[in-house]
């Protein structure tokens, strides 16, 4: 029987992706190196600043492509970007979605959503996000992402929707990221993920986190790792890690499996 080229392609791919890289050594000294630089504070998306390696947010996109969800939550707006990019997502997805319903698009219809939650939305960068065309796909809030009252509003708005997608990517520091786990990966769609940012901290000489609360012992790999030793419905796709080999999350990928 002839052979499907394109499950061959895939089947490589999986094998290839199911080990970490023999250079993983390499790659890490290039990830000191570059956070050193601040270099993932270099790029723009779609206008807004984005605080994310564009290897991750390649990641997301195959994510965002494979879950197909109707409501994103994200944890840590800063400047927008990762807003922006999501939104981007979603629109894409209501696109191809009007394009094999052979209908017309009306992006105000749409029902798929980002929800924002940030302390400190900065009046310039809210300013800068509602005037960006993909901003009727964002809602945004103020407040601690592991205050009860915002927990209890973003559960609220959760309601509405099918299949959710989070990542988190406020306050680095262990309690933090546990105390927005235990919050928010319950509203996690089964195949859907929880991304959990900046896990890579655990993987930093100490000296580069002079000024922050967090640092190696104390960061987001240390609460996924609290986390996922109750939460067997969970899993980490190592396979992202393994592919992105420069990436801020590793074991931050976050599969909800049942
Ligand atoms: C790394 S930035 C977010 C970057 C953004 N996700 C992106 O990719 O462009 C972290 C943000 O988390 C916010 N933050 C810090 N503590 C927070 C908390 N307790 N609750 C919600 N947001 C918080 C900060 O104000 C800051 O804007």
């Amino acid at each position: 029987m002839k052979k499907d080229p394109i499950k061959m392609f895939y089947d490589t791919r999986k094998d290839r992706l199911k080990f970490p890289s023999v250079n993983m050594p390499y790659f890490n000294e290039m990830m000191i190196k570059m956070m050193a630089e601040d270099y993932e504070y270099n790029f723009d998306m779609l206008g807004r600043p984005i605080i994310q390696m564009p290897q991750d947010i390649v990641a997301m996109q195959e994510i965002i492509w494979s879950v197909k969800p109707d409501l994103i939550i994200e944890t840590g707006i800063a400047h927008g970007g990762s807003l922006i990019f999501s939104a981007s997502m979603l629109a894409m997805l209501d696109y191809c979605d009007a394009v094999e319903q052979g209908c017309v698009l009306d992006p105000s219809k749409s029902k798929r959503k980002v929800l924002g939650l940030d302390i400190d939305i900065r009046a310039h960068n809210r300013a800068a996000i509602e005037a960006h065309p993909l901003s009727h796909k964002i809602d945004m809030i103020e407040g601690s992402s592991i205050d009860e009252g915002i927990i209890k509003q973003v559960h609220e708005i959760a309601k509405g929707y099918e299949k959710v997608l989070v990542c988190l990517d406020s306050n680095h520091t262990h309690d933090h990221v546990l105390a927005e786990l235990n919050a928010y990966a319950p509203l996690v769609s089964v195949g859907s993920y929880c991304a959990v940012f900046d896990t890579v901290v655990e993987d930093m000489p100490a000296e580069m986190f002079p000024d922050r609360p967090w640092g190696p012992g104390d960061n987001p790999k240390t609460a996924v790792w609290e986390y996922l030793k109750n939460h067997p419905e969970f899993e980490i796709d190592q396979s992202i890690q393994n592919k992105l080999l420069i990436t801020v999350a590793p074991d931050g990928y976050l599969k909800r499996i049942s």
